[in-house]
């Protein structure tokens, strides 16, 4: 695509939708360009806030007359560049579409527009009397949209799934520029394929989100949260299977030494136990009786004498609660100064400890000099791999030295039927290697998709597939 083509977009956007919002601010052009990775130079032509679905309709019929790659943008709290524009397309940001549109008790649902801050919707669902319960540390700015894209999961992923478990319908205008309605907020749907399904993950690269309605629950009971210092993997297996047999977990998080280092550093937080641990786990479960709360207990009686646990912390009330979340919640942007590179590695929960042996031998010959970090979802068997740049080194020569040892991560993520990226995301970073993850003839069928939801390849080019427009 060469510079004069990608410099007229502005012009052609300004001159046919004389009533779209669209922005050349160069502060603007470098907020939007970008989600929270650093591995890329944001450099979009114009960033477009359409402010209806009928504008979002006309958009995309012009970018597909015109061939103008577009780049959907929410909170921009991805990290996997999903969101990135660093080759001139046209950036659309939902923050002019944050309506709650529709809320229906008898349905027990909430229809918002895709610009909708998910703690929004959480807090929404709590005024009815109910729960949104997908919920991570980025949920203050990221937007429904762009939970729906990626399939965001979270903390609670254990007890409450995933978002495609709580989408029951969608709005979506494709790369035709075509209003598709799917799935209507019904429960039972048997009338064929369901697309909803085939949008939410897809990263954008199919069509944007322009309406969603969510399902709700009952809020949950109260819960009591433990963090505990594991003395090694196959304990904290133990000590995992030994909570989840005894109560109703709604998480079970864990994090290394070092991650406990740097989020205590960065927030001033208090040492949570007199002696330091290899690991930590971090878990929540139901507790609407004193019988859940001792079981509990009893669990934790258990595994310090079984020696999986050396010490541990219990909450006494709601804000101690959120006190210990806060060691794991915290890690993310306490170490979000030093560049990490991350992985986002998933593989089934009873393969987590020797998998993850496997990494660390791996890490500890590959990356001698370089700091790492574990934390993630580990009662789900998501591990989030961080490794920190060094101060003195570029952003360039930190990601090329961190990506020659991913053949080897992933070739083991392989080996062990994971998944390369469990809830980040392909996007633009970890794009080159899908095949890990995804069989040939599985990339070829996603092809197939992507041609005929969007022809002219202006969803997203670049991301998921290797697709960029040239
Ligand atoms: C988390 O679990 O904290 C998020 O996925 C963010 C991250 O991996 O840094
Ligand atoms: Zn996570």
């Amino acid at each position: 695509m060469c510079m004069e083509q990608k410099n007229s977009w502005p012009k052609i956007l300004k001159t046919h939708l004389p009533g779209l919002d669209v922005s050349n601010d160069a502060a603007v052009l470098e907020s939007h360009g970008c989600d929270w990775t650093r591995f890329r130079t944001p450099a979009p032509s114009a960033v477009v806030f359409p402010r209806s679905v009928e504008e979002v309709v006309e958009l995309v019929k012009l970018a597909k007359e015109h061939k103008i790659p577009l780049v959907p943008s929410g909170g921009r709290t991805g990290l996997s560049g999903g969101a990135v524009a660093d080759a001139g397309e046209v950036v659309v940001s939902f923050d002019r579409m944050r309506r709650i549109i529709d809320f229906n008790a008898v349905n027990r649902t909430v229809t918002v527009e895709p610009g909708v801050v998910t703690q929004t919707v959480q807090d929404y669902a709590l005024q009815q009397g109910l729960y949104y319960p997908v919920s991570f540390a980025s949920q203050g700015s990221s937007q429904i949209g762009g939970n729906i894209a990626t399939n965001a999961g979270g903390i609670r992923v254990l007890r409450y799934g995933l978002t495609r478990d709580w989408v029951a319908g969608l709005k979506i205008v494709d790369g035709h520029g075509e209003l598709l309605e799917c799935n209507n907020g019904l429960v039972k749907n048997a009338s064929g394929y369901d697309l909803r399904h085939l949008f939410i993950g897809s990263e954008g690269t199919l069509g944007l989100v322009v309406e969603a309605t969510l399902r709700l629950t009952d809020p949950p009971p109260p819960s009591l949260v433990m963090l505990l210092a594991v003395t090694g993997l196959e304990a904290m297996m133990d000590v995992f299977r030994q909570f989840n047999d005894a109560v109703t977990l709604t998480a079970f998080e864990f994090l290394s030494d070092t991650a406990m280092h740097y989020v205590r550093q960065a927030h001033d937080l208090a040492a949570p136990m007199d002696d330091g641990s290899p690991y930590y786990a971090l878990l929540e479960f139901e507790c609407d009786d004193p019988a859940a709360e001792d079981l509990g207990l009893q669990c934790f009686e258990q595994c310090l004498e079984k020696g999986a646990v050396a010490d541990g912390v219990i909450s006494q009330s709601e804000a101690q609660a959120a006190d210990l979340w806060r060691y794991r919640e915290g890690i993310s942007e306490a170490i979000t100064p030093f560049t990490p590179y991350k992985n986002d590695l998933s593989v089934r929960v009873s393969q987590v400890p020797e998998y993850l042996e496997g990494l660390d031998q791996l890490v500890k010959t590959q990356y001698p000099d370089f700091e790492v970090l574990w934390y993630g979802h580990i009662g789900d068997g998501n591990l989030h791999m961080n490794i920190l740049k060094p101060e003195t080194m570029t952003v360039e020569e930190f990601e090329k030295i961190c990506g020659r040892v991913n053949p080897e991560i992933f070739a083991l993520t392989r080996e062990h039927n994971g998944s390369i990226s469990a809830e980040h995301g392909i996007g633009l970073l970890k794009q080159p290697y899908l095949s890990y993850s995804r069989s040939e003839a599985d990339i070829t069928r996603m092809r197939g998709i992507k041609a005929v939801f969007d022809p002219m390849n202006i969803m997203n080019p670049g991301k998921l597939l290797s697709n960029r427009l040239e």
